[in-house]
């Protein structure tokens, strides 16, 4: 898919996160850094570098895209690129511990090899080090009102991911919930993010607040269908591709979109999610129920709905030069995708 894109921005962009991740005044305590560099897939669980591929940095690539289609120079963006994934990397650590995740990229999560303590510590030195990447857009010649516009971006985001977060846990334990709180918690906790890569990614490239807010709402509509494949992935979706455990989205009972028309169709599956707990087998027998009501299907009509909106997006945001094919061809990868 995007290998060209991959090949374009990611060595300056390891680059830039990790010069912010050997800055970390972590004096004394280079096992800390093991467990920064382990989630980023830098290392293996004992500091051994690790040779494989593990998250897709789709959120910096998106920003970067942004300003060069905004008509900006993608270098400049380096420092907010690095914040942004940062920022993705301690959610998903956080994000672990929360759903009980014991497998992330096909390896054990954070929390499985340190526990949950040094998780969340973990994380919250990631979202620290997110914040020190976004000071380096200071040393650019972005102007200061731009750099404070971005930095309440960046700010306001983790509040709404907090707060998706939190309506994400919720709903596992309300048997309903309407389609319209579902676009609400996944625009919180996935859309949000991937909107300020938009939106900050057009700022750095024009410093146009109007322009910003296309990208934005290309952002979010990108976003939302990309959470919608998620939960697919979450239920249909091959582990050995995925790197994620098939079955934990439906053991917490996560209020996932398949769920949801599954449950609004389906009194059986509704009786189901009514027991007082899940064992192997009733995941198969609920996967059997979404399958019976045709429940992959409806999801992706609407992730379908969502991408086209978010294409239409793009066309309003009129963007420039060559990186407007890229955005295309990012969208499209995440369309559809089985990873
Ligand atoms: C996973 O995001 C979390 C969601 C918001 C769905 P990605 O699928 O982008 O995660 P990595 O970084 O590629 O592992
Ligand atoms: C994604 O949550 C949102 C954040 C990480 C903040 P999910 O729980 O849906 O994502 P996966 O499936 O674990 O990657
Ligand atoms: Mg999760
Ligand atoms: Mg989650």
């Amino acid at each position: 898919m995007t290998q060209q894109l991959a090949n374009r921005y990611l060595p300056a962009l390891d680059a830039t996160m990790r010069q912010v991740i050997a800055n970390a005044p972590l004096n004394g305590a280079e096992d800390f850094r093991v467990m920064l560099s382990y989630p980023l897939g830098w290392v293996d669980e004992n500091n051994q570098p690790y040779p494989h591929q593990t998250g897709k940095r789709i959120r910096p690539i998106l920003l970067l895209l942004s300003t060069e289609a905004a008509g900006g120079d993608w270098q400049s963006a380096l420092p907010a690129a690095a914040a942004v994934e940062l920022l993705h990397n301690f959610s998903l650590i956080h994000d672990d511990i929360q759903d009980d995740s014991d497998t992330r990229h096909g390896r054990p999560t954070v929390w499985k090899i340190w526990g949950r303590p040094n998780a969340i510590n973990a994380g919250d030195a990631l979202f620290a080090s997110a914040y020190a990447a976004l000071q380096g857009l200071a040393e650019t010649d972005l102007d200061p009102k731009t750099i404070l516009s971005i930095w309440a971006i960046f700010n306001r985001t983790n509040l709404e991911l907090t707060r998706g977060q939190h309506l994400d846990m919720r709903f596992e334990r309300q048997e309903t919930v309407t389609v319209e709180a579902y676009i609400s918690m996944i625009s919180g906790k996935s859309a949000a993010l991937v909107s300020a890569c938009a939106q900050i990614g057009a700022l750095i490239g024009s410093s146009d607040e109007a322009l910003a807010s296309h990208f934005a709402a290309f952002g979010r509509d990108l976003g939302i269908a990309f959470q919608i494949r998620d939960d697919i992935l979450g239920i249909w979706g091959e582990p050995e591709m995925t790197g994620k455990s098939a079955a934990t989205d439906i053991l917490s009972r996560k209020k996932s979109l398949p769920v949801l028309y599954g449950l609004a169709q389906s009194n059986e599956l509704g009786a189901l999610y009514r027991r007082p707990s899940f064992s192997n087998a009733d995941v198969d027998e609920v996967v059997e129920r979404l399958n019976a009501v045709q429940a992959q299907e409806y999801a992706i009509e609407q992730e379908t709905r969502y991408f086209q909106e978010a294409v239409q997006a793009l066309e309003d945001a009129n963007p420039q030069g060559k990186a407007s094919q890229g955005l295309i061809s990012l969208a499209e990868a995440l369309f559809q995708r089985n990873v």
